[in-house]
């Protein structure tokens, strides 16, 4: 970060301002407000200090000093200015680099993010997306079974553990070029390995002391096994993925999954980016989709049934447009404006008013995460009612800071919408 703003004009040396001349929270020598800061808790202590100390102050996180902005026009500035003025922190890079892990766009800067992103662009543009729809729809179908045999039982589903089933197995069965499944599977090999992997990128990110660089606790040789495994599983899809394009050169002109779009930009004659940069982007691909979209599919549900009129709007419209999911097509999907009203309003409630970030590193997934989410939410809206959906524990719904920010233990009772058990009857089901 710059010692000072750039917001499109330099100011005179005596306007200028330092990180240490903004107001912001006194914190202990040394530690600064390390021990205050509970990461899940992160974004809602940062945002109280925001409304005590103006939407620009500093923070100290042991040795590291922190400018906190939270004025829409000043963040969309430095979003913009990347990646000439700006960088994504070097730490994040380091991290999963110490993990084991072939750095990926997420946490890349420079000229190795100049040239991932052209391959991961080219694997997310609307019309490879459209491309990747079977894929969707099988999951997505896959999901209305396990939801209908809870209905049919009575039983309470959890919803964020379900919805990032449903995500990891859009986004894997994408990224890895092959059906991973864990929605039907309680034990996911896979699953269980990135389930251990993701969220100590989150705590060593946060962490005080990088004590894994002097000491291996058992939690931190689980993770280099956990690694270990799902970087030899990656090496096997790209190998995999690379024999199938073989059989099959048609492939290459229209790639079925992310991995097969991402091999095709690295084959390329003028490529510059290998099966390392395809390997990096696997893994980020996984996280960057995962908890991003289950978390914003949670939240919607869970104010659409707060808000019975905006739900039973976008159940009309579903009956209207999209009634049958079997019968989904990209264009069904396309024309459902309500419900992408809803996602977007979902997300400026719980994200602010860029929930995709801005300037060139805007997120590349966003076509995805949108059709992922509409078809997740017309396949429930055409199937099921809402009986419920409300936290284990009772009282208001509370939030939780991982990758994303998301609720916390929402349980969802559904029950089959008389239609629906028409067509269950009629086929025999
Ligand atoms: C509702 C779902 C999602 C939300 C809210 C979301 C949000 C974001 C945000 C805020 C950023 C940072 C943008 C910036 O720095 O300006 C980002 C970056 C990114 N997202 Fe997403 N995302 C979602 C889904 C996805 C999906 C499904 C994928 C791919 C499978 C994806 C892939 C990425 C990648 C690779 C980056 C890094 C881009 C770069 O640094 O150049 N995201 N996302």
């Amino acid at each position: 970060m710059q010692r000072h703003l750039d917001t499109g004009h330099t100011p005179a040396p005596e306007q200028q301002r330092h990180l240490s001349d903004l107001p912001g929270p006194r914190g202990l020598p040394w530690l600064g407000q390390a021990l205050r800061l509970r990461p899940a808790r992160l974004h809602l202590q940062l945002e109280a200090w925001g409304r005590q100390y103006g939407p620009c102050y500093q923070c100290r996180f042991g040795q590291r000093a922190i400018l906190v902005v939270a004025d829409h026009a000043t963040i969309q500035t430095l979003l913009r200015k990347r990646p000439e003025r700006f960088r994504r922190p070097l730490l994040g890079g380091r991290i999963a680099r110490e993990m084991g892990f072939d750095e990926g766009l997420f946490f890349a800067n420079d000229e190795v993010w100049q040239r991932q992103r052209r391959m991961v662009m080219a694997g997310l543009d609307p019309g490879h997306v459209k491309a990747y729809f079977p894929t969707l729809l099988n999951v997505t179908l896959r999901r209305r079974s396990r939801w209908r045999a809870a209905a049919q039982n009575g039983a309470r589903i959890d919803l964020q553990a379900d919805l990032m089933r449903f995500t990891v197995d859009a986004s894997a069965g994408l990224a890895f070029g092959v059906d991973v499944n864990t929605l039907d599977s309680d034990d996911d090999v896979i699953q269980q390995h990135l389930n251990r992997i993701f969220p100590k990128l989150h705590k060593r990110g946060l962490a005080l002391l990088p004590y894994w660089r002097y000491v291996r606790l058992p939690s931190d040789r689980a993770l280099d096994r956990s690694v270990a495994a799902v970087q030899e599983a990656i090496r096997g899809f790209i190998a995999g993925a690379r024999h199938r394009m073989q059989l099959d050169p048609s492939l290459r002109e229209q790639p079925r999954n992310l991995l097969e779009a991402m091999i095709c930009a690295a084959d390329r004659a003028d490529s510059d980016v290998n099966d390392h940069d395809v390997a990096g982007n696997v893994i980020v691909l996984l996280l960057a989709g995962e908890d991003t979209t289950a978390n914003t599919l949670a939240w919607m549900i869970e104010l659409l049934h707060r808000h019975p009129e905006a739900l039973e709007r976008a159940r009309a419209e579903v009956r209207s447009l999209a009634p049958d999911p079997a019968g989904f097509t990209p264009e069904q999907m396309a024309a459902l404006d309500y419900l992408d009203a809803c996602a977007q309003e979902t997300m400026r409630l719980k994200r602010v008013s860029m929930p995709f970030g801005a300037g060139p590193r805007i997120c590349p997934g966003r076509y995805l995460a949108l059709l992922e989410m509409n078809m997740a939410m017309a396949m429930l809206l055409s199937s099921f009612g809402i009986e419920t959906v409300a936290p284990a524990e009772g009282g208001t719904t509370r939030e939780h800071l991982s990758f994303s920010m998301g609720p916390v233990g929402l349980r969802m009772r559904l029950r089959p919408l008389h239609g629906e058990f028409q067509r269950l009857s009629a086929n025999g089901a």
